[in-house]
């Protein structure tokens, strides 16, 4: 079983990956379950999936499920399910030395990390990912965060969890669509670092998204190391290191900002969609030759993503786009900085970009 350390100073954790670790729960969290209630935080969707598994095993462990069930979707990450999901783990008599279980996606892990982060300043959370996105990527480094009337993920913390457990098995129960919407997350590895892994993206990408098992697991271990390596080095994002794995989310955040962030684009859709505009602006700013944009655009293709902007109807110009970008939370003193490519597995940090001329670059984009 691949375990990856994450050797953040202070709070370093593993994510260990593999088919069947919910099912071995209590044995995986080796002694962090002290109390025989276990404070468990799903939504409707995964809990009807995999909640009788966890229930089992926690069961089996000697062990009873505390359940909150929120409902699925973006808007569980609010100020609303914060205070009542806080509120529910005081009634549950949480402590800071407790450890509580976040089941689901990005979604979950999310309002679950600054819900423990906030408790009593701070208890143990274990991540428990049950999505692609989330086992790649937001399950992954701490970020945690809720969604304000202002924005997207704008109130949170940085907030380690103590473990992951990235099991596989739950990628079988996980709409094609959402799978993905993730695999954009695992390709992001390859374009801002990786030329090899891309190479592999290349060959194994729709063997992953078709439940090729050696294929996920490798795409796992393979994100996430990735992923370890950024955060060890740049936990809170000041150095420009971490802020690479933004690639392609200037971009997308816009677009899903115009679509309402819904169904109609889901979050890794639009970064896939932002990662082919940023090889396509990198190259027609003359950082990274033409062939390689249309490699990554044509790669998304292949696998049965959308990977042209003008195919999503937008009935909008580039200014209207740029304007969402505005909003981003990494504008800095009145500047946008962009993750940009000197080509395929080569992103750097671009802080001279005129929101203009990336402007009049989406009006042709929208009219390709
Ligand atoms: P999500 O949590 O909304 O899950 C997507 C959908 O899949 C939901 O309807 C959920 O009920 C369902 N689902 C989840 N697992 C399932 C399973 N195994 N079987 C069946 N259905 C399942 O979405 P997501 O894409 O996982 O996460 C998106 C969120 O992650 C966004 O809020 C984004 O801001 C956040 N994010 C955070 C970070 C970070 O570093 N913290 C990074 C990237 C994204
Ligand atoms: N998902 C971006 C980050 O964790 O920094």
């Amino acid at each position: 079983m691949p375990v990856v350390p994450v050797d953040i100073a202070g709070a370093p954790y593993e994510v260990r990956i593999g088919t069947g670790l919910l099912a071995g729960l209590v044995e995986q969290c080796s002694g962090r379950l002290r109390k025989r209630r276990v404070p468990v935080i799903t939504d409707a969707q995964v809990h009807a999936a995999w909640g009788a598994v966890v229930e089992s095993a926690l069961h089996q462990g000697g062990h009873e499920a505390a359940w909150r069930i929120l409902p699925p979707g973006e808007a569980s990450k609010s100020w609303e399910q914060l205070a009542a999901t806080v509120d529910w783990m005081l009634a549950e008599e949480v402590e800071r030395g407790d450890h509580v279980l976040a089941l689901g996606g990005g979604v979950i892990g999310d309002l679950t990390g600054f819900a423990a982060a906030v408790l009593k300043r701070g208890c143990h959370f274990i991540q428990l990912p049950t999505t692609l996105l989330a086992q790649v990527d937001s399950s992954v480094g701490g970020k945690t965060a809720i969604n304000t009337a202002a924005g997207k993920n704008l109130v949170g913390a940085f907030h380690q969890p103590a473990l992951v457990l990235a099991d596989l098995a739950v990628l079988d129960t996980l709409p094609r669509r959402e799978l993905q919407a993730g695999y954009a997350e695992v390709v992001k590895y390859g374009l801002l670092g990786d030329a090899g892994f891309f190479a592999w993206c290349d060959e194994h990408g729709q063997a992953l998204l078709d439940g090729d098992a050696s294929s996920r697991e490798y795409a796992v271990a393979h994100s996430v190391s990735a992923k370890a390596r950024i955060v060890k080095q740049d936990e809170r994002e000041t150095t420009g290191l971490r802020a690479l794995l933004n690639l392609g989310h200037t971009f997308g955040h816009a677009l899903e900002a115009q679509t309402g962030f819904g169904a109609r684009l889901l979050h890794g859709e639009a970064v896939a969609l932002g990662m082919v505009l940023a090889a396509r602006f990198s190259a027609h700013r003359g950082f990274m030759p033409h062939a390689s944009a249309e490699h990554v655009a044509a790669h998304f293709a292949a696998v049965g993503m959308a990977s042209e902007v003008a195919a999503l109807g937008l009935n909008c110009d580039g200014h209207t786009l740029t304007r969402h970008m505005l909003h981003d939370k990494k504008m800095d003193a009145g500047t946008l900085p962009f993750v940009l490519m000197k080509g395929i597995g080569e992103a750097f940090l671009a802080r001279d970009v005129g929101l203009d001329e990336v402007a009049a670059f989406l009006d042709q984009e929208l009219r390709r």
